[in-house]
């Protein structure tokens, strides 16, 4: 079997090792397989290796290069070659799969379901036929959400972009932002190449992707830094041809490469390992023509198009390194991250003088997104001079003029900063996705000074400047300011604070004081909880107001009835009527104008359903209930004092029924938080009832009950709590 199958295939023994360089020697009546054939081997545990021919040598050997480590060969070893180069499976199948550079799977997922395996090398043509054609109609942007990217280095399909920085400036961050931002929104597919970076890092992806419901339009594909030059050089060419499979299907692919950087120095050490002469810069002589190789096959073609965003490390930070420029040479927006701005904070660190894109153009983008975007680039132009000025005479010196073009500027930089999904970790702020147009919007307030009163710290990691309007909406925050200053738990200078900056991003002010790290979650939580109990509380209480402002209660007749009603939990009204303090008539009344306050529709409705409790409490029949509701048309006089007039009823039941009827009411805003819980799926139906049930019983308030049930947490409580809250205080407003 073997005998057959080495007749087919020639058939070489290892004759030596270095690291990853095998040396394999061929009879003298076989052909040296090809340049970039695939050779099989064993190691001596039976584990496969690949080794790819990269040289052929004198005395019938060939100089191959090990997909893997070569640990373990034994000398003399049968190398079979395969007759074929590196063929990878492409297609549909690769979604959600990991896999390595020779494209088996690495995830334990089991084989990879493909039909179609394609060879990573293409042949070169002369002339590509289609690029002759007019390739695009047009320059389609793909909108990223990131206000900096959206507005300086807009993302064209079949374009190439690139993060170049050095160490730790938040490369891989952007990347995966990105990933998050786009894939999310984009109907095309995604193929991410992990290259000669920590290993972690493909597990981090996966994990990432899986939380975020993506991982099924992702393909990935990895030769990280544990794995030998051959692998982390040859990756970048596997991952390309996955992406070029789905292109030719007509998908727009988004391509994320993790580090370029990584595949010139995986070319360099090969180059090193097999021989050559270094060229004057230190990187292999074949630097340009193997960065050509793969960067050429980025483009959009007929149908589809492949979009790379590339991360490219600068050793230490230095944009000059010969590997750096000849990838940038190759990137149509370069993105360079800079030092200082990681030091003071300002991410993401992308640095706006030094960075620039062939896209920031008025066919590209259109007149008005330029005009702000070379305007806002003049603006931090301007800025780098004037802080050196400011270094030594100090701000107060500067000529009126130049002072708020410094001022704009510090704050347009701080306003281009951005709370990252994927670095939620690392600020503690949720991550914000900003459309364009509000980017545009945003810069152009602070261009036109419609921000200069602000401070600039309250433009630091936001999304979107949106206009709060200032009055009735700052009603409601500021009595949760007020609540939460009544409590001690904070100053007046903080919720300050918290309110300018509230004003700016339209938050809901609660979310801010956390972010701003004023308060714990867990007390706003309750204080929270409090303030909408209150508002619960509140039609009760303004009954009593009104039966006090009416006269027909005092005001110490209504605190002992509020007293006994806290011990007995029986209705207001009812008290009120036991303890001999007003007549049904007078609830009534009292009842109506309270309705009347409230506004008209609900007035109409009110008697229509007094009636209906009454109805269903069997207390009056269908037939008196029509009698009396076409005697109040013909009388105007209300439907319980009528009912009591034509002897259908007795004052005490037209009570309970209106107590009833106010309970009801009272009740309406904690059903509705449970609604809205039920609504959002963040609680069953069944929860809610036992919730509620525990809740009449307890007096505990809803949302405390249903945190200690463990239905919900607090986050997702103080999440729909403030939401209600906001309603709430529109609904005051209208
Ligand atoms: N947008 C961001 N928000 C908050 N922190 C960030 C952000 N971007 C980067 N960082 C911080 O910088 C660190 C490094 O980021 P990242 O791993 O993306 O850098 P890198 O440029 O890929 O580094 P390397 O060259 O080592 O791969 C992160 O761990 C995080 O602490
Ligand atoms: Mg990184």
């Amino acid at each position: 079997m073997e005998q057959q199958a080495s007749q087919l295939k020639p058939v070489g023994r290892v004759v030596a090792i270095r690291g990853p360089i095998v040396d394999v020697r061929f009879d003298v009546d076989t052909p040296l397989p090809p340049i970039h054939e695939i050779l099989e081997t064993q190691t001596d545990d039976g584990q496969k290796i690949h080794l790819e021919v990269a040289e052929h040598l004198e005395n019938h050997r060939a100089k191959c290069i090990a997909m893997s480590s070569t640990i373990g060969i034994p000398r003399n070893t049968q190398a079979v070659a395969t007759g074929s180069p590196i063929r990878v499976p492409v297609g549909k199948g690769l979604f959600s799969r990991l896999t390595n550079v020779m494209g088996d799977p690495i995830d334990r997922k089991g084989e990879i379901q493909a039909s179609l395996r394609r060879p990573i090398r293409k042949k070169a043509t002369a002339i590509d036929p289609d690029l002759d054609e007019p390739s695009h109609k047009g320059y389609e942007i793909l909108e990223t959400g990131i206000k900096m990217i959206d507005l300086l280095y807009p993302l064209v399909k079949g374009s190439r972009s690139g993060f170049l920085g050095g160490a730790g400036l938040g490369k891989s961050i952007l990347t995966l932002e990105l990933i998050h931002n786009i894939v999310e929104r984009h109907q095309g597919s995604c193929v991410f190449i992990g290259v000669g970076e920590r290993i972690r890092e493909g597990n981090e992806l996966y994990y990432e992707l899986m939380r975020t419901n993506l991982l099924d339009k992702v393909v990935m594909v990895f030769g990280q830094m544990n794995e030998p030059p051959g692998a982390r050089f040859e990756v970048i060419l596997s991952g390309i041809t996955m992406a070029e499979q789905l292109q030719e299907e007509g998908q727009d692919v988004l391509l994320f490469i993790d580090n370029v950087y990584r595949f010139c120095q995986a070319g360099s050490e090969l180059s090193t390992l097999m021989g050559r002469i270094p060229s004057e810069t230190g990187y292999q002589p074949t630097l340009f023509s193997e960065m050509a190789e793969f960067q050429e096959r980025i483009r959009s073609r007929r149908g589809g198009s492949i979009t790379a965003i590339e991360a490219v490390f600068m050793p230490g930070d230095d944009p000059t390194d010969p590997a750096v420029v000849c990838i940038f040479s190759y990137l149509d927006s370069n993105m360079v991250l800079s030092r200082e701005r990681v030091q003071a904070g300002l991410y993401p660190a992308i640095d706006p003088l030094v960075s620039s894109s062939v896209h920031l153009d008025t066919d590209v983008v259109g007149e008005r997104h330029f005009g702000i975007a070379t305007e806002v680039l003049k603006v931090l132009n301007k800025y780098e001079e004037l802080k050196r000025i400011v270094m030594v005479i100090g701000v107060d010196e500067l000529p009126r003029s130049d002072r708020t073009i410094y001022e704009r500027a510090r704050k347009l930089q701080k306003f281009l900063t951005q709370p990252f999904f994927v670095g939620a970790a690392y600020t503690g702020k949720k991550g914000e996705y900003v459309p364009l147009v509000d980017t545009l919007a945003s810069c152009e307030k602070i261009l036109s000074g419609q921000l200069d009163e602000v401070p600039e710290e309250n433009l630091y990691m936001i999304g979107a400047i949106r206009s709060a309007p200032r009055e009735p909406k700052g009603q409601k925050p500021r009595r949760l300011g007020e609540l939460l200053v009544e409590q001690k738990q904070l100053t007046e200078e903080q919720i300050e604070q918290a309110l300018a900056r509230q004003e700016i991003t339209g938050e809901p002010l609660g979310a801010v004081l956390v972010q701003m790290g004023f308060i714990t979650e867990s007390n706003l939580v309750r204080v929270l909880s409090e303030q909408l109990y209150r508002q619960e509380k509140q039609p009760a209480r303004r009954l009593g107001d009104l039966l006090i402002e009416s006269k027909v209660v005092t005001l110490e007749q209504m605190q002992r009835a509020l007293a006994r009603q806290k011990e007995t939990g029986e209705l207001l009204g009812s008290i009120l009527v036991h303890m001999g303090y007003a007549t049904g008539t007078d609830l009534m009344k009292a009842l109506f104008v309270q309705r009347a306050h409230e506004g008209g529709a609900a007035e109409a409705k009110l008697p229509r359903r007094l009636g209906e409790i009454l109805v269903e409490n069997k207390l009056v029949m269908p037939e008196q209930m029509e009698k009396a509701l076409a005697w109040q048309k013909s009388t105007g006089e209300p439907l319980g004092a009528v009912l009591v007039q034509m002897g259908y009823i007795t004052e005490d039941h037209l009570v309970k029924a209106l107590s009833e009827q106010i309970r009801d009411q009272e009740e309406r805003p904690a059903r509705r938080l449970g609604n809205i819980l039920v609504e959002k799926r963040l609680v069953l139906p069944e929860q809610l009832e036992i919730a509620i049930q525990a809740q009449k019983e307890t007096g505990e308030l809803l949302g405390s009950v249903l945190v200690r049930m463990g239905a919900i947490t607090e986050q997702q409580l103080l999440q729909v709590l403030s939401e209600q809250l906001d309603r709430a205080a529109l609904e005051i407003e209208e």
